[in-house]
């Protein structure tokens, strides 16, 4: 089996292809990524090139680069390639739109004119919008609030007009938030670890009580095999938990694993049109697929903490600019 991977030199791409090739050594895996900002080749140290690896630096928007990978033979292909932070669409949606939709787009007619036996889209929970009460299941309506997500709305609502087109065999799964290894310290967690390591403050928007559904990265990659396994082409797959915190619970867990005070807590201006709670209904792909999440809350976040002690070179490098040299100019002081 040969699978290209894109974007798998960030956060959730770079766990996958560390799971997956632990799950599937026969696996052939093509890794095509920009290497932007969040894209970081120390996250797949150890793998060699190799005849079974392939790392390519390229962009998902190059029809020209992304046709030429895909006739060579490629049986599956897994999405992961985006821009990725709610807070840099709401500065410039433009690389939101180039790469969440328009490389969405390229590789999709990519796939059409090549023989790829399924293409799975990494979507999110964002592109159902913000709940008071209850849960998204797969049918709920599309209410995507930021520029991000509207752009990861484009690109589901692109996959399916191809499979109902063309018949592409296109899955789509739908996540809630990750956290553990490899996070590019400018979402929460990995913010408040290494700022609380550092004695920084802790910058909380709003009053805090937003809540996100948490679920760690390897439960994220476990559903993502699972589908590119089992899944039905045309089909779209809730991925999520169960497990929902308010961010200043995340902050007061982090503070007290670390044994730091929360005077460190700085209540700052809030996101604009800030989603107050995202919640999934994932039932369908724990009766159809067999998947459910199984890290506790608890087990995941000492793990992550303790991972974030245990590397700190790597974000060290991050949050100096040492590594990309791009991380200073948006959060310089943070
Ligand atoms: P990330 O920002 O850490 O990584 C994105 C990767 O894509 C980087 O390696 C980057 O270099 C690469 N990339 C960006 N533009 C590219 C382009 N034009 N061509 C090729 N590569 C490009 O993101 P992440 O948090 O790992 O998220 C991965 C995917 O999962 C995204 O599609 C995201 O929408 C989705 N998702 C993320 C979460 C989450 O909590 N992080 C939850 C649900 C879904
Ligand atoms: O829900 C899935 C989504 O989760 C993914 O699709 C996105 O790619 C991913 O970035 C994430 O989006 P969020 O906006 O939920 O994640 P973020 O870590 O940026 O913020 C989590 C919550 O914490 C949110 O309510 C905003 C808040 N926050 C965030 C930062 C960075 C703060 O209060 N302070 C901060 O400094």
């Amino acid at each position: 089996m040969k699978i290209l991977v894109t974007g798998g030199a960030g956060f959730i791409g770079s766990n996958f292809i560390h799971y997956i090739t632990k799950q599937h050594a026969d696996w052939k895996v093509i890794n095509l990524d920009k290497l932007t900002y969040a894209g970081n080749l120390e996250n797949l140290k150890g793998f060699k090139e190799s005849p079974s690896y392939r790392f390519i630096k390229g962009d998902i928007t190059d029809r020209v680069q992304v046709d030429s990978l895909l006739r060579d033979g490629v049986d599956i292909v897994i999405n992961f390639a985006a821009e990725s932070h709610v807070d840099r669409s709401i500065q410039d949606s433009s690389p939101f739109i180039d790469t969440n939709i328009k490389g969405t787009q390229v590789l999709l007619e990519g796939i059409r004119k090549n023989q790829v036996k399924k293409y799975v889209q990494v979507s999110t929970d964002e592109v159902y919008g913000s709940l008071e009460i209850g849960k998204s299941a797969e049918n709920a309506s599309l209410l995507p609030n930021s520029p991000y997500a509207a752009s990861k709305t484009s690109a589901d609502l692109l996959c399916r007009a191809y499979w109902k087109t063309y018949g592409l065999p296109v899955m789509i799964t739908r996540c809630s938030n990750n956290y553990g290894p490899f996070q590019f310290p400018e979402k929460l967690i990995p913010l408040v670890i290494t700022n609380a390591l550092e004695g920084k403050d802790i910058p909380v928007y709003g009053d805090g009580m937003n809540v996100r559904e948490w679920i760690y990265v390897e439960d994220h990659c476990r559903a993502l095999e699972c589908v590119i396994l089992k899944g039905s082409p045309g089909e779209i797959y809730n991925v999520g938990s169960n497990i929902e915190k308010t961010n200043l619970d995340i902050v007061r867990f982090i503070l007290k694993e670390l044994d730091k005070s929360e005077s460190l807590i700085k209540y700052v201006t809030d996101r604009p049109g800030h989603d107050r709670r995202y919640a999934l209904d994932a039932s369908k792909i724990e009766r159809e697929l067999g998947w459910k999440a199984a890290i506790s809350f608890k087990e995941g976040m000492k793990k992550t903490v303790q991972w974030y002690i245990d590397n700190k070179d790597w974000w060290q490098r991050i949050k100096s600019g040492e590594y990309t040299g791009y991380y200073d100019r948006m959060y310089v002081g943070r």
